[in-house]
């Protein structure tokens, strides 16, 4: 059994905060954060708008493209680091507002890797043959965990908000090269990098409530990165991934039509595709745009891919992403 891709969607919100716009609210300038990170401009969300509203909107311009109306929806897998609440996720919240059957909806919590590690799940769950319908969301808002000020530029600078789906749909045949679908993946994690990328608060980390004032005042309620230490195992763990499933199917480079890597900095994206030795027509990069939208980036992009006919049925497509955790992986796709 395999799946096969059916239908993309994308939702992202109108208000657009540039550069320029930042560097009004912190000391950081357009020509920093271009030359560091690829990145021009970010939505976010407006406020009364949830991480599942997106992810909603999304998965609904999936399911029209794909020809499906809710009670046909099988499983709905949700990747997010960033749900409307602590629990319960959003899968179950995007299950009720797309108005589908009483189906399991799974949040998937692999932060940057959320999405190819969710495509990872449901090939697994081909193998079951129980669902015969799945949508896979990407859906991140960011912005409201952002610290807007010159403490938090370092981090404020890459985020931005946004979801994308995907439809996919059993089809019989054992997956390979010749045939449409999901082929392979990996999968791979390292806890001891948890550190370099994290959010401590709210949590049940060992201390006496779940959220203090003084949390609060020593920033530990937003993202901290080790900038650095990120971008140099991005680079190696992608880079692997993508090498591991290539040997895996005896294919080289060129026999990849293109290759959709997660957006959290072009240079990352630039560094790899050197290094596989791909052309750059043949790498999809929409973080001018949007910046790093966590789980939603691969998505996104392959709404924009398919959208422009860059992605069109029979293309060989890689993914790989690598993210928070640390956590990373690849899939390799007969789109
Ligand atoms: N504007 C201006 N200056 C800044 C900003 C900013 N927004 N943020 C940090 N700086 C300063 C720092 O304070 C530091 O100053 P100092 O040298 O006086 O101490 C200096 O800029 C650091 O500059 P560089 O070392 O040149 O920065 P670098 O080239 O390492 O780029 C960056 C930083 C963009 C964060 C890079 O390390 C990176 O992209 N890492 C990957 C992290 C990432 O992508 N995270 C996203 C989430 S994880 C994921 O999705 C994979």
């Amino acid at each position: 059994m395999r799946f096969v891709p059916r239908g993309t969607g994308h939702a992202i919100p109108k208000k657009i905060v540039t550069n320029d716009d930042l560097a009004q609210l912190m000391s950081t300038s357009d020509e920093w954060i271009k030359s560091r990170t690829g990145i021009e401009r970010r939505h976010i969300a407006e406020k009364g708008t949830s991480t599942s509203d997106l992810g909603t909107a999304a998965a609904l311009e999936a399911m029209d493209q794909a020809g499906w109306q809710p009670d046909d929806v099988d499983l709905i897998l949700a990747a997010t680091l960033s749900p409307d609440y602590y629990f319960p996720g959003i899968g179950v919240m995007i299950q009720d507002k797309l108005g589908c059957r009483p189906i399991p909806a799974l949040d998937i919590r692999g932060q940057c890797a959320g999405f190819v590690w969710s495509l990872a799940t449901a090939q697994g769950f081909g193998l079951t043959g129980q669902y015969k319908k799945i949508l896979v969301i990407g859906a991140e808002i960011h912005s409201t965990v952002i610290d807007w000020n010159d403490q938090g530029r370092d981090i404020a600078v890459l985020f931005g908000d946004g979801a994308g789906a995907l439809a996919l749909e059993l089809e019989p045949g054992i997956p390979d090269l010749s045939k449409r679908g999901i082929i392979d993946f990996v999968m791979g994690s390292d806890g001891g990098g948890a550190q370099a990328l994290c959010m401590k608060r709210p949590g049940m980390g060992g201390q006496e409530r779940f959220v203090a004032h003084e949390d609060i005042d020593q920033r530990l309620v937003h993202p901290q990165m080790d900038g650095k230490k990120v971008y140099v195992n991005a680079v190696s763990r992608m880079c692997e991934s993508v090498t591991t499933l290539m040997t895996r199917h005896g294919i080289t480079p060129s026999d990849i039509d293109l290759l959709i890597p997660h957006q959290a900095n072009l240079r990352i994206n630039e560094t790899v595709r050197e290094k596989l030795g791909l052309p750059e027509d043949k790498v999809v990069n929409i973080i001018a745009n949007y910046g790093n939208t966590t789980a939603a980036t691969i998505p996104l992009c392959m709404y924009h891919a398919v959208k422009d006919g860059r992605l069109k049925p029979g293309s060989l497509v890689m993914t790989t992403a690598f993210g928070a955790g640390f956590s990373w992986g690849a899939n390799l796709i007969r789109w």
